[in-house]
């Protein structure tokens, strides 16, 4: 079965109790179950990694590099400023969809620039938690468009 990286950067673990007025009331747990059954009905699986560091997160996508089809990736606020990140999506090689939970691009305006979008095959924001389940659909079109 083909399975696929989820990768949600720093501060995403509070979720639920971080800022519910930008980012709902859901925990990431509840989130990601959502979309492990998501994954489930679509005939894929997940395998999720969230860490509070750019070198973690680095590490896991050179760790799984050839065990995963593609990658959905919430960078959280590494989005704005971490090339590291972006060169190893670009290094990696695998389709990548960048999902954010609130759109970007009407909050504060250094958090509007996003520095992974160019090496992503696709953004999804500001669709709260659905938007992963979104971003599932989205590379799962990829795949079947390229095989
Ligand atoms: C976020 C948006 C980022 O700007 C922020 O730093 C996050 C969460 C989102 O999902 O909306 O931590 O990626």
């Amino acid at each position: 079965m083909k399975r696929i990286l989820v990768l949600n950067g720093p501060n995403l673990n509070l979720l639920g109790e971080r800022e519910p007025d930008i980012y709902g009331s859901a925990t990431l747990d509840e989130m990601m179950q959502a979309l492990g059954e998501a994954a489930r009905e679509r005939g894929v699986q997940i395998t999720h990694r969230q860490s509070n560091s750019e070198g973690d997160l680095i590490d896991v996508l050179h760790e799984v590099r050839d065990q995963v089809v593609g990658v959905i990736c919430n960078p959280a606020a590494y989005t704005h400023y971490s090339y590291a990140l972006r060169d190893a999506i670009s290094a990696v090689g695998l389709p990548t969809v960048e999902v954010h939970l609130s759109d970007i691009t009407g909050r504060e305006e250094w958090r509007r620039v996003s520095i992974i979008k160019e090496v992503c095959i696709g953004q999804i924001m500001g669709h709260g938690p659905e938007g992963y389940i979104m971003g599932l659909d989205l590379l799962l079109e990829h795949l079947a468009e390229q095989s």
